[in-house]
This record gives C-alpha cells, structure tokens and sequence, in this order.
C-alpha cells in the first residue's frame, strides 16, 4: 500500500513581508509535493502563518492595531504572494485558531501528566512601566565585555560577546526606556534529557528508500548537540503575551516555538475537518503508512529536530520520518541588503518578472545537501535566456509552428532514427520521479535541458524547413519529434512550471494531463495540434535593474505602513527627565555637522561610520548604532546634529569623536533630524 505523504515548509512569521530567501524554501517544497502528486503519490502540503510571540505583540503596538489585526493583514499578503509564486499548498492555516489551541493544550496535558514537565522559578527583568517581563531583545544597555552602549540583552554587537540581559550595566527597557526591575517568576519545562533514548533512535533511524531521517551533516550535528547534554526547554512566557495560556496555569503562556510546529497538526485538522479527510492516519496513525516530511532552513534544525520529536513523541502524535534542511538563499554571492537593492521581496519580484522564471532558477540549483544557493542576477538571466527560452521553448515553437504553419496542424509518426533519443528521452522520465523525492531537483532540470538539447540537435540535423515542399511526410515526421520533446520536457518541468505544462497541454491537444507516464507516450499519427502560446520570453536586464531599484526603495516601507500609531497616537514614549536647570544644557554642545562620507562597518550589522565635517572645528569620524534604520548614502550631504563635546570612545573599529543625534527608541525606525543646508552652516552652535 503507497504511503500518505504529508510535507510542510517553514511557517513563516505573521510580522514580516516575503521575500526571495523564503521563497527558496517554498518554491522547494511545492516543486516535491507537486512531482510527488505528479507520480501519483498520496502527498498533501500543509501549512500556515506562525502568529504569535513578543515580536508580532510590539509590532502590532507600534502600529496602535491589535495583533490579531496585525495577523489578518499578513495572512492576505502572504496568501497572494504565494498564489502568485504558485505556491500549491492544500491547504494555507495560521496558529492562531481553535485547532492549534487544542492540539497544544492536548501535546502539554499530555505530557504534564507523564511528568514531561517540570516548573522552576527563573530570575528575569521585568519593566514596571510596561508591566512586562522583557525578553532579552526588549532589555537594552552598556555590554558587560567592552563597555559599549545600547547593546541588545543577548550580545553585544560591537564586540559580539555573548551575555544574559541581567550582565548589562545600565539596562533599560528597550518599548519605554525605564529601568527594569529584576523579577522572579515560575516557568514551565520540558526535560528534554527524559528523551534522550528516543531522540538517539530518532536520529538513527533510516527512513524510506534509504534515505535516513536527516541528511548525514546534519545527524551528525544534531547528534553532537545530544552528545553535549540536553538541557530542559522553557515553554511558557508570562502574561502579556500574544499566544495562548497554558492550561492549569494561569497567566502562564505558551512560548511561540512550542504551538508554531504544532500549526502543522492544526493545518491538517482543519484540511481533514472541511474536506472529510482521516486526521488520526496522518498524526495519530501506525508510522508505517504515514510519511511526515518538513522543509526547513539550517537556523531552525534544533526546533525541528530536537524538541519537536520529543514533543511529538511523548504528546502521542506521530514523528517526523523526514527532515530536510536546507542553505541560505545569498544574492550576487553576498548576504541579501536592503542598502545593495538585494533584499527583494516576493512582490518586487512579481511587478517585473513571471514567477516561473525564478521558481526554474531555484530548481535549477536546489539539490540534497545544504550549501547556501546563490541567486546570481547575471547568471540568472544568462540561464532562464538561454535553457528555458533558447533550447525549451524555441523547441516547441518552431516544432509546433512548422506542423500548424505549413503541414497542416496533425502529428505524424515518428521515423525510426529518433528511437534511441525517444528511449533516452522515456528513461529520464522514469528516472525523474525519484530525484524529485529525493530534493534532487536540479538534476531534473539539467534532464529536461539535456532532452531539449538532443531533439533541437535531431530537428538542426533533419532541417525540415528544406523539405516541406519535396518531402513533407518526412518534414511532418521530425518535427513531430520536436513535439514529442516539448511533451517529455513538459512533464519534467511541470512541478516547477506548471503553467509551461499547462500551456504545452492545451496547445497539443494532449488527451490526458501530462505525468511521468503519459509524457512518455508519443501522440498517435494524424493528431491535430492546437495554436501555440509563447512559454517564456527573454528576460531583459531593466527588470532586474527596476527590480534592484524598487528593492531599494521599498526598504521599511513594506513592513512599517504609517497607519495607525501617527493616526491614533497610540504609542508610548519614555517619560520625561526630571527637569534641569540652563546652566546644565549648556555644557552640552551641539553643533551643525555636514555628512562628508557614511559607509556600513564590515563585521557590524549595527553601525554605521561616518565622517561629519565640523567646519572650522574640524572632520570628525563617529561611530554610531543606528545601520539597521538608514541607508548610508542618503546620509551623505545632510547637515546634522552633533554632540560635539563628548569624550571620545575607542570601539573595537576605531576611536568615535562624537554623537550624531536620532529621534526614536529602537532600530530600525529611527529619524535623523537635519537641518537646511541652504541655511546651516556645519560648526554652527545649536542652542
Ligand atoms: O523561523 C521562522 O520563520 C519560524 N516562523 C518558523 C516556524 S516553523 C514551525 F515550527 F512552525
Ligand atoms: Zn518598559
């Protein structure tokens, strides 16, 4: 009996937009789920938006909406980006719903009563203005190691130590500036070292055709990580969390990372649920007849495969059989930028360019192991012009163009010299199948060039265009070799373009949609063709240069709209100081500083450098914190305010002379005040 196959990628967070580097791993895992479906598996693709946490509660605070507002949003734009880049999920959910409440609260119950946790009081800091415990991203102040200030709870990112947020000196609250209090309060665990056996089987295992659960780098990873001591997981977060509290203990909250896995389970209940599907053969099932397979990028593997089978397996659901990990999507062979016009979104993308050409690029590469893939705009432009649209699609074009031009619109049989290539041709279908459910993508793609490439060979070679007039049985017989092609390459690229496949369907005429066996099968002599439809046109280098640009333009733009918080004023800002007297502003000196030059710090995610001409005073090099909210060559030219008088402060990438002055509490999301260059003057006093 075949197995069902239940495959999910990555939930994607409620609180951002998305953008190529996801669309890698969602272009992967529906090009596997479509080729499976294709072979005629059993397989369906569940999925939805990962909703809760700290970040999408502040998110949705700073808009002045409420999270649940904020989660709708995201819901439609990720939906339409999806349906657009022909993401063919069955079915697209969110863990903010019923089925996920229960499902979480059934895995905790579950294991609460197996004695699968355990409660221990934690110290944390807590702001009293906000009335919340912070999470170390909310807690800011001066790095314990190098002294440096608003450094983030977890690490400093001037000089990258690592450090908990009660290390911090001068720690503030990072929403509203008051000083945190230090606080304890009682936490859920899970003691994940009481799965210690069950884990190392689980990693050992070998799942389907060989194949074992994870690939071999990553086992052996993950493993070390068992080897090293498995330590108890903190589960629950304290009230005001945007998530669900967790049963039997009030006030208490799950953490995101326990329900967002479990969005898996929820997305098929309620796929089961509308569409009168078994939901105990997929989760609650003997494992045997149920394969669960989850796409994943290699920052979440310890989620995956470390607490999500343990939680499985002690909540009495089945466990993953396989775990794919996959490498970063980098763009020109650089990390994506928002400043280089490389952080592209999915729509960005889709205001100039088809989906497919970038769903093929992805294929092309993709493979079993997990190096990062690069996005090369060059290469990619070279590859989709010269495979899909030079060999592909101008295969079919001038087949399927000559027959209904000039020999009528009907097929004829094939002559006996295309034999060998229309057997290589069928052997690579039946190869196909495989590779694709084995993430081996790329080696179907370079197949479907290869085949395209041997029959525009056979048609150069048979020149049919000579014969029309003195031979047009055998002119119809050639191309229709061509024909014949164009339907074997469909159907090797119909997971990756299924409108290509669709389009090639109908222009044939073909009696049956096109799959690994009916791709293989010739169309009888006298068949009658339909009119062609372009498949893929030359990409142009403008779309990728207004592509880049727009990438540019929309930075911040496309996550922060200005809507509520300046509609509403509903935001909070720290309190006042306590007053002062004149005589203590004035030592403070500020003066009017023009931006000579302002570049990004190599090594920093956080600072930018900048060289600030004082006037008569002086150029001055100040280092500042601010890289994640401004785009350095804007900055260039702009008269601004500096603290002109402040002792200088040697950082690990040089001396800082000085403070340039932003409006705002958290980066990204700051303003720089300037003044009119038209009308300042840099050294100027401002008073
Ligand atoms: O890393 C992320 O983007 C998470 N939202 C992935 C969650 S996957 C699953 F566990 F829900
Ligand atoms: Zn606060």
């Amino acid at each position: 009996m075949s197995k069902r196959v239940l495959v999910t990628a990555a939930l994607p967070y409620a609180n951002g937009s998305i953008h190529l580097g996801h669309l890698l791993e969602f272009i992967q895992t529906d090009v596997y789920v479509r080729a499976r479906k294709q072979a005629g598996e059993d397989c369906v693709f569940m999925w939805a938006d990962d909703t809760h946490g700290t970040p999408i509660q502040m998110r949705a605070r700073r808009e002045g909406i409420t999270p649940e507002e904020l989660v709708a949003r995201a819901y439609d734009e990720h939906r339409a980006d999806f349906d657009d880049f022909k993401i063919g999920y069955d079915i697209f959910y969110t863990t903010h719903s019923e089925e996920n409440r229960k499902h979480a609260e059934a895995i905790f119950s579950t294991m609460e009563a197996k004695g699968d946790i355990a409660t221990r009081s934690v110290e944390q800091l807590y702001c009293p203005h906000d009335e919340m415990f912070l999470p170390d991203r909310f807690v800011k102040g001066i790095c314990p190691k190098c002294k440096s200030a608003d450094q983030y709870g977890d690490n400093c990112e001037v000089c990258g130590s690592t450090y908990s947020p009660t290390d911090l000196g001068e720690p503030h609250c990072s929403i509203c500036s008051s000083t945190p209090v230090l606080r304890d309060s009682e936490h859920l665990f899970v003691p994940l070292a009481r799965h210690e056996e069950f884990l190392r089987q689980w990693l050992r295992a070998p799942a389907d055709g060989g194949t074992t659960i994870l690939q071999d780098s990553v086992r052996n990873y993950v493993m070390g990580w068992v080897d090293d001591g498995l330590r108890d997981w903190d589960i629950s977060r304290d009230a005001p969390y945007f998530g669900f509290e967790v049963p039997g203990h009030p006030g208490k909250y799950f953490y995101v990372w326990f329900d967002a896995p479990i969005g898996y389970i929820a997305a098929t209940d309620k796929w089961c649920a509308d569409g009168g599907h078994d939901f105990d053969a997929y989760w609650k099932s003997d494992a045997e007849t149920t394969e669960i397979v989850h796409v994943i990028g290699k920052d979440i593997v310890y989620f995956h495969c470390l607490f999500w089978p343990a939680m499985l397996h002690a909540g009495g659901y089945n466990t993953p059989s396989r775990v794919q990990v996959h490498g970063w999507l980098t763009v020109n062979g650089e990390k994506m930028s928002k400043t280089r016009g490389t952080f592209v979104l999915a729509r960005t993308y889709l205001d100039q360019l088809p989906a497919e050409y970038l769903r093929y690029y992805f294929a092309a590469k993709l493979g079993q192991n997990q190096e990062d893939i690069d996005l090369n705009f060059e290469d990619f432009v070279n590859r989709v012009n010269a495979e899909l649209v030079k060999k592909a699609a101008n295969l079919a074009s001038r087949s399927v163009k000559f027959i209904t031009g000039r020999l009528g619109g009907t097929v004829g049989d094939l002559l006996s010299d295309a034999q060998p290539l229309v057997e290589r041709a069928q052997q690579r279908l039946r190869d196909a199948p495989a590779m694709f459910a084995n993430f081996e993508s790329a080696r179907v793609m370079r197949m479907a060039i290869e085949v395209a490439e041997d029959f525009n060979l056979y048609l150069t070679e048979g020149a049919p265009w000579k014969l029309s007039s003195s031979d047009p049985e055998r002119a119809r017989a050639i191309c229709s070799a061509g024909i014949y092609a164009t339907q074997v390459v469909a159907a090797l690229l119909k997971p990756v373009l299924p409108d290509w496949a669709a389009k090639v369907e109908r222009f044939l005429k073909l009696p049956a949609p096109l799959d690994f066996s009916t791709g293989a099968v010739p169309l009888p002599g006298g068949h009658a063709l339909g009119e062609y439809e372009t498949l893929a046109e030359p990409i142009k280098p403008e779309a990728i240069e207004a592509i880049i640009e727009a990438s540019k333009e929309t930075m911040g733009a496309t996550t922060e709209p200005e809507t509520a918080a300046a509609a509403n004023a509903d935001y909070t800002v720290p309190d006042l100081e306590s007053e002062i007297a004149f005589d203590q502003f004035t030592p403070i000196d500020l003066r009017v500083g023009k931006v000579l030059a302002c570049t990004k710090v190599e090594g920093s995610k956080k600072l930018l450098q900048f060289t600030v001409d004082l006037g008569p005073l002086g150029p001055r090099n100040i280092f500042s914190g601010i890289a994640r909210s401004f785009e350095p060559e804007g900055l260039v030219g702009q008269h601004v305010m500096v603290v002109a008088n402040l002792a200088p402060r040697k950082m690990k990438f040089g001396l800082s002379e000085g403070m340039i002055l932003v409006a705002g509490d958290d980066d990204p999301g700051l303003t720089m005040p300037t003044l009119d260059p038209k009308t300042s003057k840099p050294g100027e006093r401002i008073t």
